[in-house]
């Protein structure tokens, strides 16, 4: 084996079992008989690339955010992709990306040949803001890609205001998001379009799998064209782009569809963890539990907790079999971007951010748990 492929392999199998020793896992899917059944069926039909359940994972999606469209793919990046390449974004052009993303969102600018241009967040929502867009706008500016971080999506209405009223796109990724609602309205409905991912940390999961949503059936159209490898649809042999196979399978979907009939009590639980966590919490003066309401009603993809120092409190965490993670590492220090800016919120967020276990199938004396050993570690006990 090639030393870099060894040393990959290595790493990730230092991960795998640092994850396989945490007693209260940072997040874990939900399965059980409902997605047996439909995948059953699957399988007993024999079809497995998009059919009928595909199109109704497609339809429900719809209409929980809210919008006329969606278009199932096989991952939210991909979703991403093809969304911008069908609004025309390409080579040239200039779309603004926080740098406190995951790394979906700039590698997907860059693959459609346009420029990622990092901006910083505001503090108190983790999220752009118009002021951070404006620092950072240039006349090469077509988009501004918003990302609701861990479900938060706080000023995303003005921002949306902002990009019409300056014609510009806006992109949300809203992956963490699905079921949260801002200002009465379905966090992903807003935008040109948005886009979900069901990957095994979501609010539901396919494994891996995505959703662009959007009220606009020309973009539609021309996403499809773009996810069926430049043709239309399978089965026609005109291509009309250079397309990509972002096709998600007919067994991602069926468990899509059985984690949906699910998925109240997913959200139910999730905001009963938040409150839970908020509750226990506080009262620790060095730890801050971040806020998501205020004129929203979010469904917190991750509950996220801020404090003087987040390793060592991690370092402590996870030696104790909890699952401790950090926010996302700011993309405009990573190698292959570190551009030598300096985002002063962003940085923050990141250096004292701690992201805690929220899976709906963590106990409420799991929670307590993990109070107590935050609770002990700050009186050094
Ligand atoms: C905020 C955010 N954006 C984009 C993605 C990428 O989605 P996918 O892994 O489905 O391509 C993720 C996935 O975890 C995410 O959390």
């Amino acid at each position: 084996m090639q030393k870099s492929k060894r040393e990959a392999s290595s790493a990730y199998s230092d991960y795998m079992s640092r994850v396989g020793r945490e007693t209260i896992p940072c997040y874990e899917p939900s399965f059980g008989q409902e997605e047996i059944i439909l995948l059953t069926k699957v399988i007993k039909n024999g079809w497995l690339s998009e059919k009928n359940f595909t199109r109704e994972f497609e339809e429900k999606l719809a209409r929980i955010c809210g919008r006329l469209h969606a278009l199932a793919f096989s991952h939210g990046t991909d979703a991403l992709i093809t969304g911008m390449k069908a609004l025309g974004i390409g080579e040239g052009d200039e779309v603004i990306v926080p740098s406190l993303a995951h790394s979906a969102d700039p590698n997907a600018i860059a693959a459609t040949g346009a420029t990622p241009i990092f901006a910083d967040v505001d503090e108190n929502t983790m999220c752009l803001n118009v002021a951070t867009i404006q620092k950072v706008r240039t006349d090469k500016t077509k988009a501004i890609l918003f990302i609701a971080l861990y479900g938060s999506a706080k000023g995303i209405d003005a921002v949306s205001s902002y990009a019409r009223r300056e014609k510009l796109y806006l992109v949300n990724d809203c992956a963490p998001a699905l079921f949260g609602v801002y200002k009465k309205r379905s966090i992903a409905s807003y935008g040109e379009f948005s886009m979900l991912s069901f990957f095994a940390d979501k609010t539901i999961t396919t494994g891996e799998g995505g959703m662009l949503l959007t009220d606009k059936s020309s973009l539609i159209d021309e996403a499809n064209i773009y996810k069926h490898d430049g043709r239309r649809e399978r089965g026609v042999d005109l291509i009309e782009r250079r397309g990509y196979n972002f096709r998600i399978t007919e067994l991602q979907s069926a468990v899509g569809v059985a984690q949906l009939k699910k998925a109240p009590r997913f959200v139910f639980r999730k905001r009963a963890i938040l409150k839970a966590y908020t509750k226990r919490l506080k009262g620790v003066s060095e730890v801050r539990v971040f806020d998501f309401a205020n004129e929203s009603d979010i469904c917190p993809h991750r509950v996220v907790i801020f404090v003087p120092e987040a390793e060592p409190l991690i370092k402590h965490l996870v030696a104790r079999g909890i699952g401790a993670r950090t926010l996302f590492m700011p993309m405009h220090s990573q190698p292959c971007y570190n551009t030598g800016e300096k985002f002063p919120m962003t940085e923050k967020l990141y250096k004292t951010g701690v992201c805690l276990p929220s899976a709906p199938s963590l106990r409420d004396e799991q929670v307590g748990f993990v109070c107590e050993i935050i609770k002990n570690f700050y009186l050094r006990i």
